[in-house]
């Protein structure tokens, strides 16, 4: 299976976090593209009309994308058993994915802003508005986390990817201060082989 890949990616890293979780990821070759929002290698483009990563190209030549559509059929594929599968703890870890990576956007977001946007458009209220998206959801990770600190499953592996980003990104941050629980939980979970091995780089 070939992955549209950038390592700097969170949503590329969950992907392949999964593959690790799955015992699978010797079984991804990784084709490594530089993108940005304006502008898209043709393959990829061809691939995935909308030109984002991560993509999964199948050995049957289909391609699968985005990450939660990719993640969910490697974990049914290759039993990774990282969906609860009825019940509301579905739905909890559902809703921990959607936090953990809407987090990640809103650092994205800032990411583009800062390092894309031509510096005579940048807009710091644009800015400011994604890193609070961000504090907050981390403030609400924060107060839940004696309910998932114990899981392992696509709702943990996730928040886990966006602090790594946010600490690979904007390790201004400082989120540890006001998120002492969540610091703690990160400090142990983060030792997993899956994620020390697909580390941003
Ligand atoms: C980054 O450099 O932070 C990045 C690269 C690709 C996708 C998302 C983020």
């Amino acid at each position: 299976m070939k992955l549209y890949h950038n390592p700097a990616s969170p949503f590329v890293r969950k992907v392949r976090v999964v593959a690790a979780e799955c015992g699978i990821a010797d079984q991804l070759q990784l084709e490594e593209v530089v993108l940005t929002p304006v502008n898209t290698p043709d393959q990829l483009a061809s691939d995935n009309p909308l030109g984002k990563i991560p993509a999964l190209q199948l050995d049957n030549g289909q391609c699968l994308y985005d990450s939660r559509v990719i993640c969910e059929y490697l974990d049914a594929e290759f039993q990774g058993d990282l969906y609860p599968i009825e019940g509301w703890q579905r739905w909890q870890v559902l809703r921990l994915q959607a936090m953990a990576d809407g987090l990640c956007y809103a650092a994205v977001l800032v990411r583009y802003e800062g390092f894309v946007r031509p510096i005579d458009k940048q807009w710091s209220q644009w800015i400011e508005a994604q890193l609070a998206k961000c504090r907050r959801a981390i403030a609400q990770l924060e107060q839940d986390c004696a309910q998932y600190s114990d899981q392992i499953n696509i709702g943990t592996l996730s928040i886990a990817i966006a602090l790594g980003y946010l600490d690979f990104r904007n390790p201004d941050e400082a989120w540890r201060d006001y998120a002492p629980s969540l610091a703690s939980w990160y400090a142990g979970f983060s030792q997993r082989a899956s994620l020390q091995q697909t580390l941003p780089a």
